[in-house]
C-alpha cells in the first residue's frame, strides 16, 4: 500500500505528479531561496535529464528526486557531494545484495546500474557554491536496459515511498558525516564500496581512450590510475566496463 512519504526533520517534500526534470524545479526553488533539504519528487518526468547531455528515461514506476543543498564551500569542492550522494544510495540496498560504486558516481547492485546522479551547482561570483542540486534517479520497480548503457539495469525492489524516505534519511546522515568529518572520511567510506587497487578500467576523456589498473581517489575526488606511461589522475571522465 502507498503512504505519504515521512522525510528527515527540518526536510521539506515538493510531491509532483509530472514535471520536465526535477532537477529544474529544484534549481527554480533554490533561486528562489529555498531552504536546503528541500525535495522536489515527481512521479514521471518527461524531460529526465542524465550526465553527458544524455536523457534518463523516467516513467511512473521509479524514484524521480531532486534535493537543495547549500554546502556553503568554495566551488572545488562542490564535486564532493556526488560521492555523499552515491554512498547514501549505496545505504539503500538491503544486506545481501552487492554493492559496488564506481567513480564518480555511478552505483551497482549485484552488477547493475540501479540509480544514476546528476549534480548541478549554483556557484556565485564570489566562487562560493550558492546551492547544489542532487538529483538522482533509482530503479525501483523496473531497470530499463538501453543499447547507450554502459551497465545493465539492475532494481532495487519495494516501492517508491519507501525508497524516497529511505535515501533522504541516508543523505541526511552521510551529509551531516560530510559536514562533520571531511571529505577524507567520505572518501575512505566510498574507496570501501568501489572496485579493488589494481583492477584494470578503461576511461574516456572526449575522444581520447585510457587504460589503467584502478590506484584511489585522491584528496579532491580526482580517479587515480597507474597506467603503462605512469600515474595519471583524471578530474572529469566516464569510466567503461571493465572491472573496477
Ligand atoms: C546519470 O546519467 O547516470 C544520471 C541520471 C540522473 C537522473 C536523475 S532522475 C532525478 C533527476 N532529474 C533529472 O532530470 N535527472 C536526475
Amino acid at each position: 500500500m502507498t503512504h505519504a512519504p515521512v522525510l528527515p526533520d527540518g526536510w521539506t517534500l515538493v510531491a509532483l505528479d509530472s514535471v520536465g526534470s526535477t532537477n529544474d524545479e529544484a534549481a527554480r526553488l533554490a533561486d528562489g531561496g529555498a531552504a536546503e533539504g528541500t525535495v522536489v519528487w515527481a512521479r514521471e518526468q518527461v524531460g529526465g535529464r542524465g550526465r553527458r547531455g544524455r536523457s534518463w528515461a523516467s516513467p511512473v514506476g521509479n524514484l524521480y528526486s531532486s534535493t537543495i543543498l547549500r554546502p556553503e564551500c568554495a566551488a572545488p569542492r562542490a564535486a564532493e557531494l556526488g560521492f555523499v550522494a552515491a554512498l547514501a544510495v549505496g545505504d539503500l540496498v538491503p544486506a545481501g545484495r552487492a554493492v559496488r560504486l564506481k567513480w564518480p558516481n555511478d552505483v551497482l547492485v549485484d552488477g547493475g546500474k540501479v540509480a544514476g546522479i546528476l549534480l548541478e551547482s549554483a556557484i556565485g561570483q564570489d566562487g562560493r557554491v550558492e546551492h547544489v542540486v542532487a538529483g538522482i534517479g533509482v530503479n525501483v520497480t523496473f531497470a530499463p536496459q538501453l543499447p547507450e548503457m554502459r551497465y545493465p539495469g539492475a532494481k532495487l525492489g519495494g516501492t517508491v515511498e519507501v525508497a524516497l524516505e529511505g535515501l533522504t534519511r541516508a543523505l541526511a546522515t552521510r551529509l551531516a558525516e560530510w559536514r562533520r568529518d571531511g571529505f577524507e572520511v567520505i572518501r575512505e567510506a566510498w574507496l570501501a564500496k568501489a572496485g579493488p587497487l589494481g583492477a584494470d578500467v578503461d576511461v574516456r576523456l572526449g575522444e581520447e581512450l585510457v587504460r589503467g589498473r584502478f590506484a584511489g581517489l585522491d584528496r579532491e575526488g580526482a580517479l587515480l590510475l597507474e597506467t603503462p606511461t605512469g600515474p595519471r589522475k583524471i578530474v572529469s571522465g566516464e569510466l567503461l566496463g571493465r572491472a573496477a
